[in-house]
């Protein structure tokens, strides 16, 4: 039976997904490194495909962008078609002069002044955690592939466009906060809720410090690493 957001059947989806923000990013990866590929999901463009990589099962399906996006995707997910493991593989600004633009992040924490985690299930706290097993797993394997990662804290937030608003250096100096996307405090939190695991990988694409910026073209074909890493890591 299908979910609100999700029209796959029970079965079709793998235990082990893999979360974009962008659909197509989600395409991208499955024609560049699944084998028969099968699309599951076409429900408000969120495309959802199941394949194989070495052999294995996975699937990889859009998050789109935001904590409301992601909390919903993430929780049918779990909690309807038995999928134990996500993993947000996305992009990221960065706040600290030593994460730069092309690196790859693996959040250790997610700092968030969302109501999401409160709203959902009373949780009061502004830091949700990834699964440590998960976590110490993919750093592991960085080692092995070679493939260096930056462990850190990462801020969710809710703004893109910041006028005048919260300044990053505080994020930094208040809550350690080195870089900031806006979905892995949601994804945390659902994990931890219903007794799941997720981790996130992020690759930096803008930087507050340099003003760097990639395009969105450069995005979409720039991620190869996290995502060898991300792919590797979810079949081990
Ligand atoms: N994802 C990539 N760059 C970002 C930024 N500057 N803010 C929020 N999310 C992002």
């Amino acid at each position: 039976m299908a979910t609100a957001h999700i029209q796959a059947e029970f079965g079709e989806i793998a235990k082990t997904v893999l979360m974009p923000g962008d659909p197509l990013r989600a395409k991208y990866i499955v024609d560049k490194y699944l084998e028969n590929p099968i699309q599951f999901n076409s429900v408000r463009n969120m495309l959802g495909y199941t394949g194989h990589y070495k052999g294995k099962k996975i699937s990889i399906m859009g998050s789109g962008m935001g904590m409301p996006s992601i909390g919903i995707y993430s929780y049918e997910l779990f909690s309807h078609y038995g999928v134990d493991t996500i993993i947000r593989i996305g992009s990221a600004g960065s706040y600290v002069e030593n994460i730069k633009i092309y690196d790859v992040v693996l959040g250790n924490s997610a700092y968030s002044e969302s109501s999401y985690a409160k709203v959902q299930s009373g949780y009061e706290k502004d830091k949700s955690y990834p699964s440590e097993k998960l976590n110490s797993y993919i750093s592991k394997k960085a080692l092995e592939l070679n493939i260096s990662i930056h462990e850190a804290c990462i801020h969710s937030s809710d703004v893109f466009y910041v006028k005048g608003g919260t300044d990053y250096k505080k994020l930094v100096q208040d809550h350690g906060c080195t870089c900031v996307e806006m979905e892995s405090f949601a994804l945390f939190h659902n994990a931890q809720v219903l007794g799941k695991n997720a981790a996130c990988l992020l690759t930096i694409s803008d930087s507050f410090i340099t003003q760097e910026n990639i395009s969105a073209k450069e995005r979409q074909s720039s991620f190869d690493t996290m995502m060898i890493l991300a792919l590797e890591s979810a079949i081990g």
